[in-house]
């Protein structure tokens, strides 16, 4: 029985208000923390904001905390649900009492925070761990997976001031055998890359961007390849470390011409940009020279969210995991339409996205029911609320991100994951870390 919700607008990893919820039952109090994206897709639910210009420049949450006070919460009460038993109506009765197909009158962001707490409440009750309850609740029953992390370690786009178009350029331990030995080695590859770029660009250019990767000036995705080529080597790990690149295009894709422009942080408006922009056709074979050329096992979001013709011939005859984001926004409707059209082979998996826990597992089955991958991600905005290092383990989905090893809501993250090893390690359950095989690690 929840006895109590109460909402407080408290901040996130840049600085911004978020929502914080707390559910009281008979087994204590549970809280959750909301993150944040900053390149949203259009497609995803909706974030509500204040926009009371005079405080927090308009990024204020509390409408979202009010209809947490005031609706959600008395109507759960009212209701008698038991977050034990109860978590799939729960998200259920939310749904319907916004409802909106994208929770844009009680606000995602104040929805997702009542789920994740309520989730947290049932744990108590049940009295296992987060992760358990998690996989209980998606029915999942194939040996636990640690996962492989994806460590964002150079950041562009939306992410950092730096002119680098591309959004995200990540280091993923595969060839470790536990996550405690792949966080060493991302860490002191992390070490070694802060190292080359204070030699090559100067101390100054060490500075970090919003998911703790480093953001040095440069512009082309080939030097920052050539960049963690190095910091891999020099840290001893060529061959162990393999690469993951979000370029996050749909920031950079102009709709009404179909075309990417490469240079739009670089190259001032108003200067020509005939040089920087793109076609599709010459992103792909910008993807496919760097696929050759460089250890690139994942590639998120290469073309914009609407782009599905892009997508399509991609996806075509490419064997590596191509991840939708902007894409799917972990949308059941988004899958299925993505399913149809062999635009991808992998869903990123964001809660807050969708907006409940229990779609967001949905979403997760069904894009594992197509045989597809499922990678996990929490957002540029962030807290330390490690709810998604559990729902990972939870879903078995064999790899998350969470932003470079350095910050304290992206370790957050990594240091919960490194527990549940711990606590595998010592338990007599079958598990094991995804390493090589995070696409599809059911099968190994
Ligand atoms: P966001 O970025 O949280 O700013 O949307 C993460 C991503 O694009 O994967
Ligand atoms: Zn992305």
């Amino acid at each position: 029985m929840i006895l109590d919700v109460i909402a407080s607008q408290r901040l996130d990893s840049r600085g911004n208000p978020t929502v914080q919820v707390e559910v009281r039952t008979a087994h204590g109090t549970f809280r959750s923390l909301v993150p944040s994206g900053a390149s949203t897709g259009v497609h995803e639910a909706v974030e509500l904001r204040d926009n009371d210009q005079s405080k927090y420049g308009g990024m204020g949450v509390l409408k979202a905390v009010n209809n947490i006070n005031e609706i959600i919460g008395p109507a759960l009460i009212k209701e008698g649900y038991d977050p034990q038993h109860d978590l799939k109506q729960i998200d259920g009765f939310m749904r319907e009492l916004d409802g909106t197909p994208n929770k844009a009158k009680l606000g995602a962001n104040a929805i997702l925070g009542v789920s994740m707490a309520c989730a947290r409440a049932g744990t108590a009750a049940a009295n296992i761990p987060l992760y358990e309850f998690l996989r209980r609740e998606s029915g999942e029953e194939s040996p636990y997976v640690v996962p492989v992390p994806f460590f964002n370690v150079l950041n562009g786009g939306k992410h950092s001031g730096n002119g680098m178009a591309f959004q995200e350029f990540m280091i993923a331990p595969t060839g470790a055998r536990t996550i405690e030995e792949g966080v060493r080695m991302a860490s002191e590859t992390y070490h070694c890359l802060k190292g080359i770029i204070s030699e090559k660009f100067g101390a100054i250019y060490t500075g970090i961007g919003d998911e703790g990767g480093f953001a040095p000036p440069i512009t082309q995705p080939e030097e920052a390849l050539d960049l963690l080529t190095e910091a891999v080597a020099k840290a001893g790990y060529t061959d162990k470390i393999k690469f993951g690149i979000d370029p996050a295009s749909s920031e950079f894709f102009d709709s009404k011409y179909g075309t990417y422009d490469l240079g739009f942080k670089s190259i001032p408006e108003g200067e020509s940009h005939s040089e920087s922009v793109r076609t599709p056709k010459e992103m792909m074979d910008l993807y496919n020279s760097l696929m050759e050329k460089y250890p690139i096992p994942l590639l998120e979001d290469p073309f914009a969210e609407d782009d599905w013709d892009s997508w399509t011939k991609f996806c075509a005859d490419y064997k590596e995991e191509l991840v939708g984001d902007d894409l799917l926004v972990t949308n059941v409707e988004r899958v299925r339409m993505a399913e149809s059209r062999a635009a991808c082979n992998a869903m990123l998996l964001k809660v807050n996205q969708i907006g409940t826990v229990t779609e967001a597992i949905d979403a997760a089955k069904l894009a594992k029911s197509l045989d597809w991958g499922v990678f996990v991600s929490h957002r540029s905005g962030e807290t330390t609320d490690d709810f998604i290092a559990d729902l990972t383990v939870g879903l078995g989905t064999g790899h998350i991100k969470s932003g470079a090893p350095c910050r304290g809501e992206r370790v957050a993250k990594y240091n919960r994951l490194m527990d549940i090893e711990a606590e595998l390690k010592g338990s007599w359950k079958p598990w094991f870390y995804a390493g090589e095989q995070f696409r599809k690690p059911e099968a190994f």
